[in-house]
């Protein structure tokens, strides 16, 4: 196969965002927009991904720089053609077809970028578009006599005759790296922008003889992301594909539309998931495990028929082995819990390991911070914890030890032991027939008025 490299133009202001971030690292199912179209861009066997950044797009450059892809400084923000160009930097010598993308298409899917390089197999280049059925300001594609690219008009140049065709611009070129970065540095910005337009390379290559080859991709993959608005649209037609792909994988949702994954959500067949359920990135929930209504969890491997919630919320670190029951307002952070252990109301567990089967009282708290440092809480397997614990940190509860309600544990506690730390219980026998009878009688010598 021909050695493919990608171009992922994102150096753009993003001006319609108003937002001080990058655009293209606004997230979609947690994960950046540009995780987005790197991913696919991988998934289409493209290894090399340059992507053409802004000089302030610092965070953009970390992220690309994390996932494996080059970057270049496209200097100051003259157009697609312009960022396009800037890649010839570290692409021009490529011995092999580059594809480029926009950066803000989060949607965009592996096809989308084999259907424009196998269209550039026709002539030696290739564009992909779609059919919108709002064209909206996408750049109007117009196709000549034989179906292949005559010019694509950006729309603030489009007469109202060119704006009324429905094939736009999905920006996704293909070419051989050496004519195509001939083709980008001989644009020019004499247009109502004053720009260098990406789209203006098919007339350079036609000059030279190659005509330009359309491939018909799907309107929802390539959507552009320019403003909040659209970005909602985006996450929500992200959330509709991941719902689809974990019911198509075995898992039960009772009510789809109000659970929200996460690009790598995991769930495997046979988990339930009741509704109002948030997966943040980096959750795996084994088969059998039910996810009750308003969870929330990130970051958490969850074990075969555990159960989860209602109201729980499950952070980093989360790791629930099989049969393990986390309940109603129950956080657990960075905390092993190993098989058949309960915490069924109301507690905080983080930077603890709980043993096999041991019970978490409702209230418990492990104090796992001094204001400084992070401390571990041990519980053995088989401990009980009575209600309204306090578990001060670094502190252990040795496996079948109980733990008295209420009381605040800073010592360790010897296995199978009680410790219980509250004030003795005072008793005063008729104590409150003595007081009642006293209250009555200084009201009745006030008179008892209101
Ligand atoms: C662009 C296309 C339009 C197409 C639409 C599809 C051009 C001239 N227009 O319009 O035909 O229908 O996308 O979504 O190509 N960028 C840079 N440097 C720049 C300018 C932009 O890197 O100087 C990047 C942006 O970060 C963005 C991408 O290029 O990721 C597209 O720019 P954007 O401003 O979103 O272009 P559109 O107006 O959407
Ligand atoms: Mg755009």
């Amino acid at each position: 196969m021909t050695p493919r490299a990608g171009i992922v133009l994102a150096a753009g202001d993003g001006t319609r965002m108003k937002s001080a971030r990058p655009k293209v690292m606004h997230e979609v199912a947690g994960r950046p927009i540009l995780g987005h179209v790197i991913a696919a861009m991988r998934g289409a066997g493209i290894e090399r991904i340059v992507a053409v950044l802004s000089p302030d797009a610092g965070e953009a450059r970390d992220y690309a720089g994390r996932e494996g892809c080059e970057a270049v400084t496209q200097e100051s923000r003259l157009g697609t053609g312009h960022a396009a160009n800037a890649a010839a930097r570290r692409l021009g010598n490529f011995p092999g077809v580059v594809v480029t993308t926009y950066g803000d298409m989060p949607l965009v899917t592996a096809q989308c970028f084999e259907s424009s390089l196998g269209a550039r197999e026709r002539t030696g280049l290739s564009l992909a578009a779609f059919r919108a059925a709002d064209p909206a300001a996408y750049g109007r594609v117009l196709l000549d006599g034989d179906g292949f690219l005559d010019r694509i008009v950006e729309f603030k140049d489009a007469t109202a005759d060119e704006r009324g065709h429905d094939l736009c611009n999905a920006g996704i070129f293909a070419a051989e790296a050496k004519a195509f970065f001939r083709w980008t540095a001989a644009l020019d910005n004499a247009n109502a922008q004053a720009e260098y337009y990406l789209t203006d390379l098919p007339l350079l290559a036609r000059r030279d003889g190659v005509a330009c080859a359309v491939a018909i991709v799907d309107e929802t993959d390539v959507m552009g992301v320019n403003s909040r608005a659209e970005l909602a649209r985006a996450e929500a037609r992200m959330q509709d594909r991941l719902r689809a792909a974990a019911l198509a994988a075995g898992a039960g949702l009772r009510d789809p539309e109000t659970v929200h994954f996460s690009f790598d959500t995991v769930l495997e067949p046979d988990v339930e998931v009741e509704p109002f359920v948030v997966f943040g990135p980096g959750v795996r929930v084994r088969s059998g495990a039910q996810i009750r209504a308003f969870s929330h969890l990130e970051g958490a491997d969850v074990g075969r028929n555990a159960i989860v919630g209602p109201y729980a919320r499950l952070r980093p670190g989360a790791a629930l082995e099989e049969d393990v029951h986390i309940g109603n307002f129950v956080e657990v952070k960075n905390t092993r819990i190993a098989k058949g252990a309960k915490a069924n109301h109301l507690a905080y567990l983080g930077d603890a390991t709980v043993g096999e089967g041991a019970n978490i009282g409702a209230g418990t708290i492990t104090c796992n911070y001094d204001g400084f440092d992070k401390h571990e809480t041990t519980i053995g397997a088989g401990a009980f914890i009575g209600s309204n614990s306090a578990l001060v940190a670094p502190v252990r509860v040795n496996a079948g030890a109980y733990v008295g309600a209420g009381s605040t544990i800073t010592k360790d506690v010897g296995a199978d032991a009680l410790a219980v730390e509250r004030a003795q219980q005072l008793e005063k026998p008729g104590w409150a027939a003595r007081f009642r009878a006293r209250k009555k009688a200084e009201k009745a010598t006030k008179g008892g008025g209101g």
